[in-house]
This record gives C-alpha cells, sequence and structure tokens, in this order.
C-alpha cells in the first residue's frame, strides 16, 4: 500500500496566517502540522508516500524533505491546474498510484490512534474502499454518508439538510476502483471534482464501500480555533516531562507534562501547568503558562500570563499586564504594554484579515 497525503489549497478559512505560511506547516505542539500525518502512516509501515503540493512549492519539499527522518520515502507531486479538488488531486496523482492500494490521507487532519486497525478492516472485508465517520455537531462542513441497514447508500459533499450526523473524515483506503470513480465525475457547483462524488460513484457502480467509526478523537483544521483544539489534543497526549535543568529555583513551579527545549532561560516566578511545550532559547520572566499551550523557538514572555495557545517562534510578550487565552501568534510579532508617552490607547499594526479582542 502506497499513502497520498494533501498539502496543496489555498487555506482561505485561516487567513491571515496562510498569507505567509502553507497551514500544513503551521505548528502544532511545536512540529508542522504535516509531521504528525507523515509520522501516522510511517508508524502503520507504509513506506512509499507522495505529498500532494501547489503547483512551484519550493517551501514544502524544503522543509519536509525526502523522508528519511520518518523512515520513508517522499515523493512531491505537483497539482497541475491547480487546486480543483480531493478527486482532482488521486486523478493528478494516477501514474504515481499505478496498481497500488492507496491510503489518502488529508494532511490538515489531527487524528488520534493508529491506521493499522483500519487497513487491517480493510483487507479482512476484502473492501475497495474504507470510509472513516466521527459523528459531529456541524455535518454541514463536510461530506456527509447517508445511511440504511449499517450500509452508506451515498455521500453528500457539504449538505444543507445533512442525512446523518456523521462526517466523513479525511483517511480513506482505496483500491484502484477509486481512479475509474474519479475519472468518470464532474467538477460540483463549486467548481471542485469532489471526493464525496467519487465514494457515491463507486456504490453507485457496485463496489464494496465500507465504514469505521473513529470513536476517540479527530479534528479538520479548516479554522482558527481548529488549529487550537488540535494543538490541545495532541498535547493531552503528552505524558513525561523534560525539563532542560537540573534542578528547579524557588519561585518557580512547574507541574504536569511539560517540555522545554535546550537553551531556554527562566528568571523570577514562573508558573507552568502542562500539558505545554516551549521551544528552544526562549526567555520567560514573571510568567504563566497554562495548559494547552505551544510556546516555539525563540520566543520572549515577560509578566505575562498565557493560556490555551499557540505562540510561534520569534515572538515577544512583553509586560501586557492581560491574560492571553485562546490565542495564535505568528512568527516574530510584538505584543507588548501600552508606552507612557501621549497619545494614550491601542496602537495596532495589524495585517489583513487579522482579529483582534481588546
Ligand atoms: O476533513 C474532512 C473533509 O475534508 C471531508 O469531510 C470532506 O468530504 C472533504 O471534501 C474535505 O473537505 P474540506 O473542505 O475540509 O477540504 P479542504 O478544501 O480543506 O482540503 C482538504 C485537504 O486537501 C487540505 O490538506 C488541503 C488539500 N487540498 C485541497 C484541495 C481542494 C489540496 O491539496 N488540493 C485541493 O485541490
Amino acid at each position: 500500500m502506497k499513502a497520498l497525503i494533501t498539502a496543496g489549497g489555498q487555506g482561505t478559512r485561516l487567513r491571515p496566517i496562510t498569507y505567509t505560511i502553507n497551514k500544513h506547516l503551521f505548528p502544532i505542539a511545536n512540529k508542522p502540522m504535516l509531521f504528525h500525518a507523515l509520522e501516522k502512516v510511517a508508524k502503520a509501515g507504509i513506506k512509499d508516500i507522495a505529498i500532494n503540493i501547489n503547483e512551484g512549492d519550493k517551501e514544502l519539499p524544503a522543509v519536509v524533505g525526502e523522508g528519511k527522518q520518518f523512515g520513508v520515502k517522499i515523493t512531491y507531486i505537483e497539482q497541475k491546474g491547480g487546486p480543483l479538488g480531493l478527486a482532482h488531486i488521486i486523478a493528478n496523482a494516477k501514474k504515481w498510484i499505478g496498481r497500488e492500494d492507496l491510503l489518502f490521507y488529508l494532511g490538515d487532519n489531527i487524528v488520534a490512534g493508529d491506521l493499522k486497525s483500519l487497513i487491517d478492516k480493510f483487507y479482512r472485508e476484502k473492501l475497495d474502499c474504507l470510509l472513516t465517520l466521527s459523528r459531529v455537531r456541524d455535518p454541514e462542513r463536510f461530506g456527509v454518508p447517508a445511511i440504511k441497514k449499517g450500509r452508506i447508500t451515498a455521500v453528500e459533499e457539504k449538505p444543507q439538510k445533512p442525512k446523518s450526523s456523521f462526517a466523513v473524515t479525511g483517511i480513506y483506503l482505496y483500491r484502484p476502483a477509486i481512479l475509474e470513480a474519479v475519472n468518470n465525475i464532474k467538477p460540483s457547483s463549486r467548481g471542485e471534482y469532489e471526493i464525496s462524488d467519487a465514494h457515491s460513484y463507486l456504490i453507485k457502480k457496485g463496489y464494496r464501500v465500507g465504514y469505521e467509526e473513529i470513536t476517540g478523537w479527530w479534528k479538520d483544521t479548516g479554522k482558527p480555533e481548529d488549529l487550537l483544539e488540535g494543538n490541545g489534543l495532541i498535547l493531552s497526549a503528552l505524558r513525561q516531562s523534560e525539563i532542560p535543568f537540573k534542578k528547579l529555583e524557588s519561585g518557580w513551579r512547574i507541574e504536569g507534562a511539560v517540555e522545554i527545549g535546550r537553551g531556554t532561560k527562566l528568571k523570577g516566578e514562573i508558573v507552568i501547568r502542562g500539558p505545554v511545550v516551549i521551544g528552544s532559547n526562549c526567555l520567560l520572566e514573571d510568567a504563566c503558562i497554562d495548559p494547552y499551550t505551544s510556546i516555539g523557538d525563540g520566543v520572549v514572555i515577560k509578566k505575562t500570563e498565557i493560556s490555551h495557545s499557540i505562540i510561534c517562534e520569534g515572538t515577544q510578550i512583553l509586560e501586557c499586564g492581560v491574560r492571553i487565552v485562546d490565542s495564535l501568534l505568528g512568527k516574530n510579532s510584538v505584543v507588548k504594554a501600552e508606552d507612557a508617552t501621549l497619545p494614550s490607547g491601542h496602537k495596532l499594526v495589524i495585517g489583513d484579515n487579522a482579529q483582534v479582542e481588546l
């Protein structure tokens, strides 16, 4: 079995973050999001992996590399013609897929548990396609299956009136029949070749389409709040602390699972309540870092409390005097206390599509 992971598209719902970074490289628990997908696929024993990228994307291959660090071989496939939909990704990768079975994995999905049991079920039940489902509150955001007597009868993409409360998640297993399906569908009203239409095609043609419910957790990171939740979910799997200090000074309180990188310095009164990851070469002075927070390399935090947030590398948060919660701060940002000079007030330099709550 080969695996094809998606890392193209425009990430419009994640602006302004995606103006300067491909969303699949945004750090979740201090690792590019795509690394979590690659680790999972590698753990399932799949060694031959292709990553679908936008035409001309040089950044992602440079960051992810050839796969050695994951023990796999990575091929990059540019999506010719643009991000025309998930079924188009498969059609575009036809030559690379050949006659192999395929794990198709959406690189912006964060999933718990391992893939082995899904692969076992796929072969045990001799399926042509295995879909994974998860119960959601807002099925209209997803591909939604209609299920009758334990069988999927059709899949609708982002339906206004969902026929079930399940979302089809971004992990799919296929036999080569999927190539026939993606070549026999038309673009939807939003102009994309929908993977849901390919699934409905397989069902209509009598191919064996099974499903498995993901009962642990699964997150599609389409919106900024999903990134925070995904970050929290990955951090909650941290079990052990890794701290580069021989002893804790009086005034430091470090509780729960906390990882701190080399060269990071703590000064003054410090409270860190895990699960939290802090990168290398940071400076924390009189700071409180509360659960589900990831702090990238080289971040400086002084006299500030932070909770349930992602702070990217090089950012400085200085003497804010307010508690920062549920926040995403991109690289090299500065958030600091107001200068004492007049005029008083909050001074903002904010790029397009940013969101600030004062
Ligand atoms: O997350 C599960 C959902 O993913 C499913 O329930 C839907 O049926 C499926 O269509 C998909 O919906 P999304 O609207 O979330 O897909 P999105 O456009 O966010 O793209 C998913 C991944 O594929 C993401 O890694 C970006 C990448 N992509 C997307 C398109 C449309 C590409 O690489 N090329 C593309 O042309």
